[in-house]
């Protein structure tokens, strides 16, 4: 039951967990107690919490809090799938569809006092709080992805997090790769763009690093890994982002288009099919790392930065800044609108600072 002589404020995370939103979720909550008229809800799985019959939407209080700065993922819940302008219906045939349920949900959140909503995600989610905010909602968006890919901020928390895994990642197969005299390729998450493969790379000092935006020719690939073996000893680390793909070549895909979207990777292996087909002799393994990048405990950096997100947002709601998403522009937390904000993706640059310090350490680029 709502307390009528508070506001409400509802928060909500959507699409794939990531290191830093319960320090998000915390963030708000912490700042909005200093506000003796204001409440927290969350709501569970995303919207779903909204839309579920009966409604699961639970008061976040400094209780629930207390302490979740440090876990992983997520304490109200996540879904990538559906959303309320496409809530998935299954059809008399047994096939499923979709319905578009974003009116009852506006109208739901006046019955629960809903008086401003913070929704936490990624693209696809920023997406829907702009579709929201056209329809009326008081809504402030929070963005969140380890992949690095939105153009809007310098930096999203759950990045330098998924750095850390891939870059102890890369550490430990360096030791096994030497003493097997054994080519190593380390496929990591990313999507399409190549920045926890670009930094994991520079960080664990790889030899090989392949990224969406420099597509990768073979023969460059298998030259430097002859390289690093002399009369037969040696050994070589290859990280290789999930969307990298060879020249001419396309990305490639675990899943195609279904009920559960497009699934990129299975890159490391095929890389070592091609490169066996093109003659390669040395002894070579694969490691997927996975969802191991976006579990466990976020990094100090991204608690921090997830921590300025969350009061962040919750400031904006004092202001009534609706429409907008907080964003990092170094050295400031700054807000910028939806439309803006999911209107470009971010990439690596292939002619950086990064890339070229990468090079300038004799990492091949796969070009
Ligand atoms: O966007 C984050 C991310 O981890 C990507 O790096 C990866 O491609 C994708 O999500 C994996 O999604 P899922 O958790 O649905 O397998």
């Amino acid at each position: 039951m709502k307390d009528t002589m508070r506001k409400r404020v509802l928060v909500a995370t959507g699409g794939g967990d990531c290191p830093g939103l319960n320090a998000v979720i915390r963030a708000i909550v912490l700042r909005a107690n200093k506000e003796r008229d204001w409440e927290v809800v969350g709501s569970i799985n995303a919207f779903d919490g909204i839309l579920n019959e009966p409604n699961e939407i639970v008061i976040l209080g400094e209780k629930e809090v207390a302490g979740v700065h440090i876990r992983g993922g997520t304490i109200i819940g996540t879904t990538n799938k559906g959303g309320p302008f496409a809530w998935p219906i299954k059809n008399k045939d047994g096939s499923w569809g979709s319905a578009d349920r974003s009116d009852e949900m506006i109208r739901r959140l006046q019955y629960l006092g809903v008086d401003a909503v913070i929704n936490i995600g990624g693209d696809g989610s920023q997406q829907i709080s702009q579709k929201l905010f056209e329809k009326g909602c008081n809504i402030i968006g929070v963005p969140k992805t380890i992949d690095n890919d939105l153009s809007a901020t310098d930096f999203t928390f759950g990045f330098q997090t998924a750095v850390q895994e891939a870059t102890t990642a890369v550490d430990k197969l360096v030791t096994t790769a030497a003493s097997h005299n054994r080519v190593f390729v380390l496929e990591v998450m990313g999507r399409y763009a190549g920045w926890i493969g670009l930094h994991s790379a520079v960080a664990g000092g790889a030899d090989v690093c392949l990224i969406p935006e420099i597509p990768y020719d073979l023969d460059k690939v298998m030259e430097k890994i002859y390289s690093r073996f002399h009369r037969g000893r040696g050994y070589a680390i290859i990280v290789i982002a999930e969307g990298a793909k060879p020249k001419g070549g396309d990305v490639h895909y675990q899943k195609k288009k279904g009920d559960d979207g497009q699934r990129l990777g299975g890159v490391a292996s095929k890389l070592i099919a091609d490169l066996k087909k093109a003659g390669l002799e040395t002894d070579i393994r694969e490691t997927v790392l996975g969802h191991l990048q976006r579990g466990g405990t976020p990094i100090a950096y991204d608690r921090i930065l997830a921590t300025q997100f969350g009061v962040e947002a919750f400031e904006m709601v004092l202001k009534k800044d609706f429409g907008k998403m907080v964003a990092y522009r170094h050295p400031n937390i700054v807000s910028v609108p939806f439309k803006e904000a999911i209107s470009k993706y971010n990439f690596v640059n292939p002619d950086s600072d990064l890339i070229k310090a990468a090079r300038g350490i004799g990492i091949c680029m796969g070009d």
